[in-house]
């Protein structure tokens, strides 16, 4: 709207929307014009789904319009997604797809759907044009250094290549000269996500090599998992590039193991979240914990509730259990807990909790 108006005008418009929104405290002007258009936020990030596609059987892509306070992200960082599923507002942590140059600024996320995941099936199952989400600022500090390496290795597994393929699409809209190699692992070919933007964009990017590893079938230009044979075919000069590596456990910690054996864990770099200092009191714990869907309880040993419910005998979902991912989100349905990273606490019933966080407080239910 903005761009209509004539620009002495601009000003003053920006004066009587901060007027609007201070006289519309508490609820903040996003809550009003929401009725009208969810999009129309001012200080909340959003993003409507525009278009979506289903690469594989088990994954989605979805395309988003952001809301006007998006600003940006830096290729491999991580955006917070909630969305709402049958009245409750659940957040996961996705890494966009694209280029940070994106010139039509949309945003492109690729979910997989775990069998477990609340989130990622709902989106897989349920997300269409129209449906806005959530978005948080983007976050995290694996990224690109603002001088370009020369040399470039990129490992993905899965739908870890989202991260990683930002930083090439990234590279490649910079018309980056150095030499680039992008080793993809994934189970067969029908599993490769963006298989054929990857050749598209190697036939168009001399300096460019993609290369297809399948650990469960032929016609990769490689068969099997990681190996240090792997990475001398692909890279034999990968002690003199930085390497930038995302995808599932098992190959992250062999990829690790063989750089560090070599010497060269600072020029590996991985999705790293430094472990926060949880504030723990387990001398002074009491209470039940009771998991109320499962019907199992425990006494209170003062630990993060994700470890006690496992010692309940319970999986619940999770993710980093570090408080990043909101994975391990559950309902507390009555009792207080303490967020052992803020020290906030909880009190109201039938709110939501972080189970990797979250210290009992005396007597508590979970929904778990
Ligand atoms: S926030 Fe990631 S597991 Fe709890």
């Amino acid at each position: 709207m903005a761009a209509l108006l004539p620009r002495r005008a601009r000003p003053r418009m920006r004066r009587l929307a901060s007027l609007a929104e201070a006289l519309l405290t508490p609820h903040g002007m996003d809550r009003y014009l929401e009725l009208i258009d969810p999009m129309l936020v001012r200080r909340e990030i959003r993003g409507v789904v525009t278009e979506v596609r289903h690469q594989t059987a088990d994954t989605v892509t979805l395309t988003l319009r952001t809301s006007r306070a998006w600003g940006g992200f830096t290729a491999g960082q991580y955006v917070r997604v909630s969305v709402d599923i049958d009245g409750v507002r659940r957040t996961r942590c996705y890494s966009p797809a694209n280029s940070q140059h994106r010139s039509d600024g949309l945003l492109e996320l690729t979910v997989k759907a775990d069998p477990q995941g609340l989130v990622s099936r709902h989106l897989h199952e349920n997300a269409a044009p129209g449906m806005v989400l959530g978005l948080s600022r983007p976050d995290g500090g694996f990224t690109l250094p603002e001088r370009r390496p020369r040399r470039v290795l990129m490992i993905s597994g899965g739908s870890g290549i989202t991260p990683v393929l930002s930083m090439l699409r990234t590279l490649a809209d910079e018309r980056h000269v150095g030499r680039i190699t992008f080793l993809h692992y994934a189970n067969t070919a029908e599993d490769v996500l963006y298989r054929d933007e990857l050749a598209d964009l190697a036939a168009r990017h001399p300096a460019v090599r993609v290369v297809f590893a399948y650990t469960h079938a032929r016609g990769g230009e490689l068969r099997g998992f990681f190996s240090a044979e792997h990475l001398e075919a692909v890279a034999p000069w990968y002690r003199e590039a930085e390497t930038y590596l995302c995808g599932p456990t098992p190959l992250m910690d062999s990829v690790r193991e063989l750089f560090g054996a070599d010497g060269l864990s600072e020029r590996l770099h991985t999705e790293e979240f430094a472990p926060p200092v949880l504030e723990l009191d387990t001398e002074n714990a009491t209470g039940q914990v009771r998991f109320t869907h499962s019907g199992r309880e425990i006494t209170n040993t003062g630990r993060p509730l994700l470890e006690q419910a496992e010692e309940a005998g319970l999986r619940p979902e999770h993710g980093c259990r570090m408080g990043i991912c909101f994975s391990c989100t559950k309902v507390k349905t009555t009792g207080c807990v303490r967020n052992a990273k803020t020290g906030a606490l909880s009190t109201e019933e039938n709110e939501e909790i972080q189970l990797c966080i979250s210290v009992p407080v005396g007597d508590v239910e979970i929904n778990c």
